[in-house]
């Protein structure tokens, strides 16, 4: 893991050390590398037109604004196949269930949250993600429509920390994250039942009640020891907006650091895509499209492409029909050729039936017959009956 990352110039402070990849550290519009020790250094920077430095985060202070440095656009290098990790996988969806649940009814009752269990869990997720994330992603497709608060929290946890392993941050700060967002909404508990889970629109004073569900969130983790503060911006950043029509605060651009930034990506792509008893839920493609549209004005334009090249455009789980008439789950997204997964097929829409199983790697088939199978659109497993865990 670098210990370069990139700041944008104006997040850069006193304390922090300079390197030479920097843009102008070569062409002599930054003095020179090193130590930033002066105000005076500081203003000269940035009155220079240049978007961002790097920094060392060894030699000097680190921030919550600078981004690893990328050296690959694929970090994952999944280190087993997914068979191999689909049962630790289960194992651990199991336990962030269990754990998820009592921390909901402990916090229900008044108590803090006992931060040690819920650090291991951020551990073994990381851990299963950077064996295989797909399979951990696989179990987030699977929900139950009245277990929504639940299943919310523990995929924001499981999504952020795909997203920040693939971005290049090192394990500490992954682990972080995922505490982050695992409890990014537990606020909500203290938001009544009724406004919570109304199926129609919210009133005036509702929308302000929903909206107290942050401040209620960042009571509860400051009450409880040992919440990092990014664990702590997460829950506090994760509904402001780029343009300031976010809340609570209407804090605008670099207002919002990087963590609360990907929190927000990460919140709407579950969120948009979770079935409610009230209305269903996107595809992940559908999401990944109001994530482009989104970018223009309220979320991280940059992150939201590294997020959609972190899932794929067919993220796993998507089911997706081939202009040859079959149609399949996404068993393994591809990151490099992201219109040719490796999908498992199951149906003949040509001809009407099901067929049996079948893997088919898209792009590894030979040339004459990628022709037959180009993916055409996207389906929903409700129209087939079937339970794309059997597929999976
Ligand atoms: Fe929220």
């Amino acid at each position: 893991m670098s210990d370069i990352k990139r700041i944008p110039l104006n997040k850069l402070e006193i304390g922090m050390y300079v390197t030479e990849q920097s843009e102008g550290v070569a062409d002599g519009r930054v003095q020179e590398k090193g130590f930033i020790r002066r105000e005076e250094t500081l203003r000269k920077l940035q009155a220079k037109k240049i978007a961002e430095v790097y920094i060392d985060v060894k030699k000097g202070k680190d921030s919550p604004f600078a981004l690893p440095v990328l050296t690959s656009q694929t970090t994952f290098k999944a280190r087993v196949v997914l068979d191999e990790e689909r049962s630790r996988a289960e194992k651990v969806y199991g336990e962030a269930r269990g754990l998820m649940s009592d921390i909901i009814a402990n916090v229900k009752m008044g108590k803090a949250i006992d931060v040690a269990p819920v650090e291991e869990l951020a551990e073994d997720i990381n851990d299963s993600i950077l064996n295989n994330p797909n399979a951990l992603l696989c179990l987030s497709q699977i929900r139950e429509k009245d277990q929504y608060l639940l299943e919310h929290s523990i995929n924001v946890g499981l999504l952020i920390s795909v997203f920040s392993t693939h971005l290049g941050y090192d394990k500490a700060t992954v682990k972080e994250l995922t505490m982050g967002g695992l409890l990014h909404d537990i606020g909500k508990i203290r938001v009544p039942y009724q406004v919570l889970n109304k199926p129609g629109k919210l009133t005036d004073d509702e929308w302000v009640e929903m909206k107290m569900h942050v401040a209620y969130g960042q009571a509860v983790l400051q009450e409880s020891k040992g919440i990092s503060d990014i664990a702590k911006s997460i829950c506090g950043l994760h509904h402001e907006r780029l343009d300031g029509t976010g809340y609570p605060m209407g804090l605008s651009g670099d207002e919002i650091n990087v963590y609360g930034r990907m929190a927000a990506v990460v919140d709407v792509y579950d969120a948009v895509t979770a079935s409610r008893c009230y209305h269903k839920g996107m595809s992940p493609f559908e999401a990944m499209k109001l994530l482009v549209k989104m970018s223009e004005d309220h979320l991280d334009k940059g992150l939201v492409y590294s997020f959609i090249r972190c899932m794929s455009v067919y993220p796993v789980g998507t089911v997706v029909e081939l202009n040859n008439g079959l149609v399949g789950v996404v068993i393994e997204p591809n990151l490099q050729l992201p219109s040719e997964p490796k999908i498992r097929t199951f149906f003949n829409s040509k001809r009407r039936s099901f067929e049996a199983a079948k893997v088919v790697d898209l792009a590894k088939l030979p040339r004459d017959s990628k022709a037959e199978h180009k993916i055409m659109c996207t389906r929903e497993a409700e129209e087939f009956k079937v339970d794309i865990r059997d597929y999976l």
